[in-house]
């Protein structure tokens, strides 16, 4: 068997793209087993080019085998780090239509061409599989399938979108694409994105000989897969033009209802996918490059790739104690709304959990909450279910805690009922367990003041519903050692959770920056802005939902509650008006009561047309436009998320402080992802911009309006930026 490395003369030789030829079958090994992500860099293009070369002058070569270089392993397509930085459209459509060409040359070789999976195949590593003849996989948990880049404001620009609907019909290749669906193998199977698995028996190696066996086999034209077809209803969608347009209409209808129009991305997937269908691949592949190119240069995309290095970063960060933690068996103590869904959450997956309430109704709430949370959030097949549901024990006294590493404490919020709780606990269990609470306003020393190891006490903030929401805030005080942190951070990331790292501060980071949100809705509602005016400006600007339905759904008893202790805590800037407080008074707790400021008959709830008498609030506003009104609420968030910023709350003032405040607003708040966090956006708009918008506010409403020293110190001079502290400051108010 000759093996050789496809070289650069001029350059040291690319071990990661390995051509070997053994007959009539020659096989592409992509990548160096140690290898975490397998991405497609322009040295490694240079290398597949020379590779290519050498296969297309072989006329006796009957197949090719392109595979990962061990198992695990194929190739997650386009480096990230390279697109983030292009701002112009011709560079970037030099580098789509490079990569373009690439899978091209692969498309048009003469022999049988076979992509075997065993690892990460997405974005451009499944367009390189798309350009092969067959598809295969191993049937192991790390191959995944598919085309995610919409979930980085692009699209599939090496050839996906142009192939993709080729293969699978328009409907079934836009939902791919539009969904940036990764699927396992047997899914992928299922969908047409692969057209083969093969079953993997005994060590990784052994999978890994045996999915190259069967592509060889493939490659030398002595087995044939079975392609799934396209139905016959599909191919007309396709391959008519009526066809092709009807489902174009239907997908646009449906990108705009979930988008609102704020993602450039999805409605030119659609024009391109489409358009492609009644063009020859080559031009087609050219409107592919020019629409990929115009789309890496936008803010919505530079944004979302911000988002992804956070989110990858989150999930890298905490693994050192993964192992430690994999091992954990957890006490969830507080069986109510929070407790069983965290308890559900570390069932999910895989921790062992003791779960304690002195109400046995409250347990026997919590054991049918979790039954059905594993069955429907999680999708937990009954067996599956069942062997969860065998790490889960139910007691109804604390002293049935103690052999746990940690305990997560999820009780009524009441100080001295948690100080006492603690106490039990520290008695009960070994100095080395960690003690968490999940307060969401108490701070965690004062919980800790009476024991004598309180720096294994932490706050382990969930938001509600716990199984659902991404964000958990690490709450340390200024005692809590590295080690809980560490820990707690590694269980939520083992959770599928972002831990953020915050300060004990009052709101401690999400509900502070929230806070001046909510009462500004409030606000406006008092200055005669009707319900749906005030909910529309926020989710005109991208909020998932406005502020007022937030309200609605938090809890109007417990908004009222929290407002109190953050206008308490930091005076008049977070004042708010008494409406939510009235409202709670009269059983109008939201939407769990039926009413709150709307009325709940269907799902969707209609703003309650009693409510103007109710609160006597003006019937029209006396001045201001939309766009005033969007900047009452929004910008009332930057000003306090850049004082959290300044005085440390996220960590020392730094780059990566601010992006983990952009986590934390996009993960926890729902703040706009295409706006890529509160800072991200703060960035963009600009400290002197923000500075005259904010000094316009604070004329017009007031001292709420009054601009951070932080922004003021950045707009001054040359500007500052949001990613960075102010000069001559560690930390400021
Ligand atoms: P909940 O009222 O639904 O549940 C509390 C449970 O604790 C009850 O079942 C009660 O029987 C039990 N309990 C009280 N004292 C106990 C003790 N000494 N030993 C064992 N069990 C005891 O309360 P929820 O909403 O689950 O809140 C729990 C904690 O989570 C609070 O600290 C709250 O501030 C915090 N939190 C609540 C959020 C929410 O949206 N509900 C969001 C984030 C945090």
């Amino acid at each position: 068997m000759e093996t050789e490395t496809a070289q650069n003369p001029e350059s040291k030789p690319d071990q990661s793209v390995i051509l070997e030829v053994s007959g009539q079958t020659a096989i592409l090994r992509l990548g160096t087993p140690n290898e975490r992500y397998v991405t497609i860099t322009p040295r490694r293009m240079e290398t597949f080019e020379q590779a290519l070369d050498k296969i297309e002058s072989n006329p006796s070569l009957q197949g090719l085998v392109i595979i990962g270089s061990g198992p695990g392993l194929f190739c997650n397509g386009a480096d990230i780090n390279q697109i983030s930085g292009v701002t112009d459209v011709a560079i970037a459509k030099g580098l789509a239509s490079r990569g373009q060409g690439l899978f091209q040359r692969v498309a048009s070789l003469k022999c049988t061409t076979v992509a075997a999976v065993s690892g990460a195949c997405v974005g451009g590593g499944y367009e390189l599989a798309l350009a092969c003849d067959y598809r295969i996989a191993a049937n192991i948990s790390e191959v995944k399938v598919g085309l995610p880049e919409i979930k980085l404001g692009i699209i599939p620009g090496f050839g996906g979108s142009v192939r993709l609907p080729r293969l699978l019909g328009l409907p079934a290749a836009l939902d791919i694409i539009l969904k940036g669906r990764m699927l396992p193998a047997k899914r992928g199977l299922k969908a047409g994105l692969v057209d083969e698995v093969v079953e993997v028996e005994g060590s990784a190696d052994k999978g890994y000989s045996a999915l190259e066996a069967k592509a060889c086999e493939i490659a030398s034209g002595r087995h044939t897969p079975r392609r799934k077809p396209i139905a016959f209803g599909e191919k007309i969608l396709t391959f008519t033009g009526i066809g092709r347009k009807m489902v174009a209409n239907k997908a646009l209808a449906q990108v705009h209802k979930t988008t609102g129009g704020h993602y450039p991305a999805p409605p030119r997937a659609v024009e391109v996918a489409t358009k492609a269908l009644s063009m020859n691949v080559v031009p087609a592949l050219d409107m592919e490059a020019q629409a990929l190119a115009e789309l890496i240069v936008t803010p919505e995309s530079k944004s979302l790739v911000h988002l992804f290095f956070l989110t990858d970063e989150a999930g890298k960060r905490w693994k050192s104690l993964q192992d430690e933690v994999s091992q954990a068996k957890a006490a969830v103590l507080g069986a109510g709304t929070m407790g069983a869904g965290i308890a559900a959450s570390l069932l999910s997956s895989g921790v062992e959990v003791l779960l304690v309430d002195l109400d046995s109704k409250a347990r026997e709430r919590a054991e049918a909450h979790i039954e059905d949370s594993l069955g429907k959030r999680f999708k937990y097949e009954p067996d599956k279910a069942k062997s969860s549901l065998a790490k889960l024990s139910i007691e109804g006294t604390i002293d049935s805690i103690n052999d746990v590493e940690i305990v997560i404490e999820a009780i009524v919020e009441k100080l001295d009922v948690k100080k006492r709780v603690f106490g039990q606990l520290a008695s009960l269990l070994p100095d080395t367990a960690v003690l968490a609470s999940n307060t969401s306003s108490l701070p965690i020393s004062e919980i800790a003041s009476d024991l004598s190891h309180p720096e294994r006490v932490i706050g382990m903030h969930f938001f509600n519903p716990a199984e659902k929401m991404p964000l958990v805030e690490i709450v340390r005080s200024s005692v809590t050692d590295q080690r809980s942190i560490a820990f707690t951070a590694a269980l939520a990331s083992k959770l599928g959770k972002y831990p953020v790292v915050v300060e004990e501060v009052p709101g401690f980071l999400v509900n502070r920056i929230l806070s001046p949100y909510l009462a500004e809705a409030a606000w406006a509602l008092g200055d005669g802005y009707s319900i749906t005016d005030i909910d529309k400006a926020a989710v005109r600007f991208g909020m998932p939902m406005g502020p007022l339905r937030l309200l609605d759904e938090v809890g109007l008893d417990v908004a009222a509650h929290v407002a109190e202790i953050m206008s308490s805590s930091y005076g008049s800037r977070m004042e708010t008006p008494p409406f939510t407080a009235k409202l709670a008074s009269l059983g109008r707790l939201g939407r769990k009561s039926g009413k709150g400021f709307y009325v709940y008959n269907g799902k969707e709830g209609t703003p309650d047309s009693e409510l103007s008498q109710l609160l006597e609030l003006p019937d029209h506003p006396t001045a201001g436009s939309p766009a005033e009104l969007q900047d009452r609420l929004i910008l009332s968030m930057v000003n306090e998320a850049v004082r959290c910023f300044d005085e440390g709350v996220a960590g020392t003032p730094c780059r990566e402080s601010a992006g983990q405040i952009d986590l934390a607003t996009v993960m926890g708040t729902g703040f706009a992802p295409f706006r890529g966090g509160i800072m991200h956006y703060a960035e963009r708009v600009g400290a002197r911009d923000i500075l005259t918008r904010l000094e316009r506010l604070e004329k017009q409403h007031g001292f709420r309006f009054t601009p951070a020293m932080g922004i003021k110190a950045r707009a001054a001079g040359s500007g500052g930026s949001f990613y960075e502290p102010i000069e001559g400051s560690s930390t400021m108010q």
